[in-house]
């Protein structure tokens, strides 16, 4: 019955079109230090980011930034009082063994480009700030566009480490449709 309500591309678009080998960040992430980050309400929480600015230089993410050229990713540190603040692009590395990440969507931000680098992961979405789990979505070597700012979501405990690069987008999901559609023309 939840199936029904589940209109996946409302909540995240898989962008299949655009090749990614994850292995292609994998390699120099152990260079990085990461910092505990703490959320836009000053609260902890099992994740550790980096943001630094030799990320940027990287072939790898100059690529996809040009993939992404058109979209509206705002690169520096944006203002998150209380918290450790939005950045643009993160490495993000999460130790979710004694507690996953409590349902939210995100403050600061409407959508988030992932690119998963570690497998398993996966990520819960719900109707609404009080409803169980709608649908959980296991992440495949794929990028993906969440609906992070809008939807609800969660993490779920778990003894896998999980890993990622994101940019933060700060598109409406209507234009993000768009924007997807065109890149399938690149
Ligand atoms: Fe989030």
């Amino acid at each position: 019955m939840y199936k029904d309500r589940w209109n996946n591309s409302e909540f995240l678009i898989e962008l299949s079109q655009i090749q990614f080998n994850p292995e292609d960040f994998l390699r120099f992430v152990d260079r990085y230090e990461f910092k505990h980050y703490i959320n836009a309400y000053g609260k902890s929480t099992p994740q550790e980011v980096c943001y630094n600015r030799s990320l940027l230089v990287q072939p790898i993410v100059q690529h996809y930034l040009d993939v992404f050229k058109d979209f509206d990713i705002r690169l520096g540190q944006s203002d998150h009082p209380g918290g450790t603040g939005l950045n643009g692009w993160q490495l993000i590395r999460s130790d979710m063994t004694e507690n996953g990440l409590a349902r939210h969507i995100d403050a600061k931000r409407p959508a988030c480009i992932t690119f998963p680098l570690t497998f398993p992961q996966s990520i819960n979405f719900h109707e609404s700030k009080d409803s169980d789990i709608l649908y959980t979505y296991e992440y495949k070597p794929v990028i993906i566009i969440l609906n992070s700012g809008s939807k609800w979501h969660s993490v779920s405990q778990t003894a896998e480490p999980r890993l990622q690069f994101q940019f933060d987008c700060y598109n409406s999901w209507e234009e993000i449709k768009e924007l997807t559609e065109n890149l399938s023309l690149i």
